[in-house]
């Protein structure tokens, strides 16, 4: 279909970035610099540098970067991981190709984990908890950390929707053992393809990954330490993603502007929750995804998408109601309830006001 208003604008992205993007293409390929080279090493630096810590390791994509940060972390058979089932079914899979169990706590109406319900979960067997920044909003941190001291308990951050969210200041990612971005092409900093990035603290964790991912080899010394993995971030995304990184913090502004917008434009409607507006306290968040829950969502989706707007429903179904995933002994009631009412509207920096204007108008009309 020809969306009037298109849910993310690849082409359109990839003009105001064209001439620089062609360059380093053309750089990476005249050079033959295509698996560990100087992009990737640059890439990573500049990257733990914007988060704020002091390693990042290159993987194959987001799912990779949770995998392996499991990994690192030793988790394994017997062990448990809290965590929700309003996120991408990555989240709970890396769990389960570790041998692990997941453990599911609700959510809160910021559709991340209620830090409120993640002590009674806690058993002797919880290794970690998992907290997901769903939507460009970090959780709760300082909660979660207290928590996780408390108990014993490590920390990986999804921070696969929320590069750049903050909270007191400190970016998403640099609170846990390891923190864990997607650059899938829809994100808010996304590649040609699949891509990924695991940022930490910690040296000796930062030394596993660097080997886990390269299948466990040293390569100064051409030793396979352990059995390990093929995730590497390729040099040609790390090039591309070198060049966005720069302008990342003016996209993110743009982002916010637009959610401003969404939120002048349709407080009045008294059948819409809306997500907080930019600028609430402790939070910067980045509206990876700007959500909104409404009753009626299936008609208001159908009108929507009629009306030429490109709407996604992330996720009709939780992750606990799909039969085959092993997961229904759990009691969700506001994961279920927000998975039939939420809808995500159209937010990216190639948005123009009148873009905007159209469905809040549109949304509007469908209230009137
Ligand atoms: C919350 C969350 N976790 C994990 C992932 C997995 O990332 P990837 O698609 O790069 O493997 C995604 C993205 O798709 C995500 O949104």
């Amino acid at each position: 279909m020809d969306y009037r208003v298109r849910f993310v604008d690849f082409p359109k992205h990839y003009r105001k970035i064209k001439g620089e993007v062609d360059a380093v293409i053309q750089e990476v390929l005249s050079g033959g610099d295509y698996i560990l080279r100087r992009h990737l090493q640059e890439f990573e630096k500049n990257f733990a540098e914007f988060i704020g810590v002091k390693y990042a390791i290159g993987v194959a994509n987001g799912t990779d970067a949770l995998f392996l940060s499991l990994k690192a972390a030793n988790i394994a058979e017997g062990a448990e991981v809290i965590t929700v089932a309003h996120t991408f079914a990555a989240t709970v899979a890396t769990i389960f190709q570790c041998n692990a169990k997941p453990i599911l706590v609700d959510i809160n109406n910021d559709h991340n984990i209620d830090d409120n319900k993640i002590v009674a979960a806690i058993t002797e067997n919880t290794k970690a908890i998992i907290p997901v920044h769903l939507n460009g909003r970090i959780c709760e941190m300082d909660k979660i950390m207290k928590i996780a001291s408390d108990h014993e308990l490590l920390v990986i951050e999804d921070a696969a929707q929320a590069v750049s969210a903050s909270y007191k200041q400190r970016r998403a990612g640099s609170f846990g053992l390891t923190g864990c971005f997607s650059f899938y092409p829809a994100k808010i900093l996304g590649t040609l393809g699949d891509g990924g990035m695991i940022v930490t603290d910690d040296k000796e964790t930062a030394e596993k990954l660097f080997l886990l991912r390269d299948h466990g080899q040293e390569r100064e010394t051409g030793e396979f330490l352990f059995h390990g993995f093929n995730s590497r971030l390729d040099n040609l995304h790390a090039a591309i993603l070198n060049i966005k990184l720069k302008y990342l913090p003016q996209w993110i502004e743009r982002r916010r502007e637009i959610a401003h917008l969404y939120h002048k434009g349709l407080s009045d409607l008294a059948s819409l929750q809306l997500p907080p507006p930019p600028d609430q306290g402790d939070f910067y968040d980045v509206y990876q995804n700007y959500v909104i829950r409404s009753d009626n969502r299936d008609e208001l989706v159908a009108y929507l998408l009629q009306e030429g707007i490109e709407i996604l429903v992330s996720w009709p179904k939780p992750l606990h109601k799909h039969k085959a995933l092993n997961l229904d002994n759990f009691n969700l009631p506001l994961t279920e309830q927000i998975s039939r009412e939420v809808l995500s509207l159209p937010l990216h920096p190639e948005l123009s006001d009148l873009d905007v204007k159209f469905v809040v108008d549109s949304l509007h009309q469908f209230y009137k």
